[in-house]
């Protein structure tokens, strides 16, 4: 692959399809999905539930392939790219936050924010710098040495999205982020995206019902049955 193309566009997402299962058991859950992102916006994507949100982030992400349809991601053709390309793009330019977190249970705080910067081999001295700073970033530089299991809902869901920014991901993914907090705590998460995305430069497409990231998002899409309309 040649170098990266820079350009204003981070996602672009053209006629995608993906079913899942066949014949009269098919669910269609994305039915020709196109949207675009620009770099260093903020997009949040709203639907009911079964409407396709976490397959398209998925789909974006190259956690998943579409049936049909173009996905590009930072310049990139994700149909194009090998298993160890996409893995790459994934790991270096690409941070998930899941709804379930996905933390390392005996890891601490600090070691579960580092996990993505040892994958790149980074320096120590760096990944601990990084790890301080993300720590105190999303408030909770005290809470360092604490495992999962020592942490509220909502800290956890905090050291998910510090873990996510490790790497300095040019596109932060994030499904549902405050779907298991209560709604101070759900408040302060969105806004920390909001303020982080723009300290960081980054590029965020959030899947969220929440009202609160819904009017801090710079555009709002809806998915309705596998099918995309702009708000
Ligand atoms: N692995 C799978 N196998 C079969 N069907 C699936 C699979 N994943 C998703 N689906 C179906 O695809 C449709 C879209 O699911 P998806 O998880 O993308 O919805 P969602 O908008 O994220 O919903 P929620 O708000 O509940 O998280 C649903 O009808 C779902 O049942
Ligand atoms: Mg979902």
């Amino acid at each position: 692959m040649g170098g990266r193309v820079a350009t204003e566009t981070m996602v672009r997402v053209e006629d995608v399809h993906k079913s899942y299962g066949r014949g009269v058991a098919a669910v269609h859950a994305l039915r020709g999905v196109s949207l675009e992102v620009r770099r260093g916006e903020l997009v949040a994507l709203k639907g009911r539930s079964g409407s396709g949100k976490t397959t398209l982030l998925n789909i974006v992400g190259g956690l998943d392939t579409p049936d049909r349809g173009r996905v590009e991601v930072d310049g990139k053709q994700l149909g194009e790219l090998g298993e160890s390309e996409l893995l790459r793009l994934r790991r270096d330019r690409v941070g998930f936050v899941f709804q379930s977190f996905g933390l390392i249970p005996i890891l601490t705080a600090a070691e579960n924010v580092g996990v993505p910067l040892r994958l790149r081999r980074a320096d120590p001295r760096e990944r601990e710098e990084r790890v301080e700073l993300l720590l105190s970033l999303v408030g909770l530089a005290g809470h360092a040495a604490q495992r999962p299991g020592e942490l509220s809902g909502g800290q956890q869901q905090r050291v998910a999205i510090a873990r996510a920014l490790a790497n300095r991901p040019a596109l932060l993914i994030a499904d549902e982020p405050t779907g298991q907090l209560d709604a101070e705590t759900g408040h302060a998460v969105m806004e920390l995206l909001r303020a982080v995305v723009r300290s960081e430069q980054a590029t965020a497409l959030v899947a969220t019902h929440d009202a609160t990231l819904l009017d801090l998002a710079d555009r709002v899409l809806e998915l309705r049955d596998g099918e995309i309309t702009e708000h």
